[in-house]
């Protein structure tokens, strides 16, 4: 089939990008979205061209890298899925897509569709992480922690750091990002002696990259590839609410 594609070129961060039209006259319905990127990059390096720059590594939808706005979707149209398990199926011949890298003041473009999410390595490290001793693999059932539970932290453990949340937020919120992770510790035993100072952190390192402030709108919810669902978002809130109340040390990494 034929795909008309829209690109965002730009060079380098401080160049002014645009948007340049390609068009794939042979396009298989089977190829993935990346590997018809990667056939219209084919066609630029033979031409002498520069390729488009996208970011991917596992192309299985686990590890996060890949991602961009398609027709102003972060992820494309199709609920649940990272650009990566895309595939072509899912489009009409002669369709005109619009590729656009994500859209964020905490996530600059370094080129083309390629962003610098370091940003949300730099949330993780202010709280999204444990201190108990991890070692090897615990036996089984050591440690009892209700079936529910459970299963409420594995579904926002699902989160893959992808960032299709901040660029789909008009306010470029990353708080079901941080939700997630607040969620995912915090339900945990393991995840509560710094349950409230985790909360406090992240928030706190949020406001200082310049990602906007939660007002429910539900953008995130709708585009997450992981299905990461907002109440993750009100119990971060409710954790951070009770860490005002909290004493020093009971959980806030204060002595
Ligand atoms: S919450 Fe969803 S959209 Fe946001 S980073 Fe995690 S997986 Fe990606
Ligand atoms: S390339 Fe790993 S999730 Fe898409």
């Amino acid at each position: 089939m034929r795909i008309v594609l829209h690109i965002w070129r730009q060079r380098n961060a401080n160049e002014q990008g645009r948007m340049v039209r390609y068009e794939l006259p042979n396009v298989s319905q089977h190829m993935s979205f990346l590997e018809m990127l990667d056939v219209l990059n084919e066609d630029l390096i033979a031409k002498g061209e520069d390729p488009v720059a996208f970011d991917h590594d596992c192309r299985e939808g686990i590890c996060g890298m890949c991602g961009c706005m398609v027709n102003g979707i972060a992820h494309g149209p199709l609920p649940g899925t990272t650009l990566c398990q895309l595939h072509m199926r899912h489009f009409k011949d002669g369709d005109e897509l619009y590729l656009e890298p994500w859209r964020a003041k905490a996530f600059p473009v370094v080129k083309d569709l390629v962003v610098d999410r370091s940003a949300f390595d730099r949330l993780i490290a202010a709280g999204g992480f444990i201190s108990a001793s991890t070692g090897s693999a615990p036996d089984g059932n050591a440690i009892l922690v209700p079936k529910e539970i459970a299963d409420h932290s594995m579904d926002a453990a699902a989160c893959i750091g992808c960032g299709a949340c901040v660029a789909m937020c008009p306010n470029a919120s990353a708080s079901l990002f941080m939700g997630a992770k607040v969620a995912h510790l915090g339900l945990l035993p393991q995840g509560q002696p710094e349950r409230y100072r985790r909360v406090k952190a992240m928030v706190a390192q949020a406001k200082a990259e310049i990602f906007g402030s939660c007002t429910n709108i539900g953008e995130c919810e709708a585009v997450c590839p992981k299905e990461i669902r907002l109440e993750v978002i009100a119990r971060m809130n409710g954790d951070f609410l009770k860490a005002s109340f909290v004493q020093p040390g009971a959980g806030d990494g204060e002595e």
